[in-house]
């Protein structure tokens, strides 16, 4: 029983060291995964968004959208950890590690891009979410000039 139980101990600590060492594919989530799925949900969030704009729409709808891009933009730097540079299709640049700097205040300015959007789009304000739908737009090229292999 006891051996058992220094047996049991052993094997503990070695899980929790291999959970450690991979803790960017804990549970199997795959950051990579994660990350384009999202990227290419946002693409859509975005795309609904401009098509108002551009049609001249009522931007009160934009709000919700425009909250969950804010979201995700401050999740963005999260389905990045170190070690989900190779692997899958990833078109992930190594500056996102090498400037993380930069990679995380592209992403904060998409953020408050994204939450000016949200409160424009509240006040039923079209010219101001016009502005903030540029300048959100503006954020995604940036991070993919610098960050994003073509
Ligand atoms: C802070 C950096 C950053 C911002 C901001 C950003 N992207 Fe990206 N995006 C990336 C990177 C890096 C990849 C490549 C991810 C990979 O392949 O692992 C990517 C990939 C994508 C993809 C391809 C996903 C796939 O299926 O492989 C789409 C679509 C996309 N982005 C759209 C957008 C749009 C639209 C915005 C703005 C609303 C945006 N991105 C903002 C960095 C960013």
């Amino acid at each position: 029983m006891t051996k058992n139980f220094a047996l049991c101990a052993a094997i503990m600590l070695a899980l929790t060291g291999i959970a450690q060492t991979g803790a960017a594919r804990a549970e199997g989530l795959d950051p990579i995964a994660i990350r384009q799925v999202g990227m290419d949900l946002q693409a859509g969030t975005f795309g609904f968004i401009r098509t108002v704009v551009a049609a001249k729409g009522d931007v009160k709808p934009l709000e919700a959208p425009a909250k969950a891009l804010a979201r995700w933009a401050a999740t963005i730097p999260s389905v990045y950890p170190a070690g989900s540079d190779k692997g899958g299709n990833t078109k992930a640049l190594p500056e996102i590690w090498s400037d993380r700097a930069g990679f995380e205040k592209i992403a904060v300015s998409m953020g408050e891009a994204a939450t000016k959007l949200a409160a424009a789009a509240k006040a039923g304000d079209a010219d101001e979410v016009a502005i903030e739908t540029k300048a959100v737009g503006d954020q995604c090229g940036a991070c993919h000039r610098g960050y994003r292999a073509k």
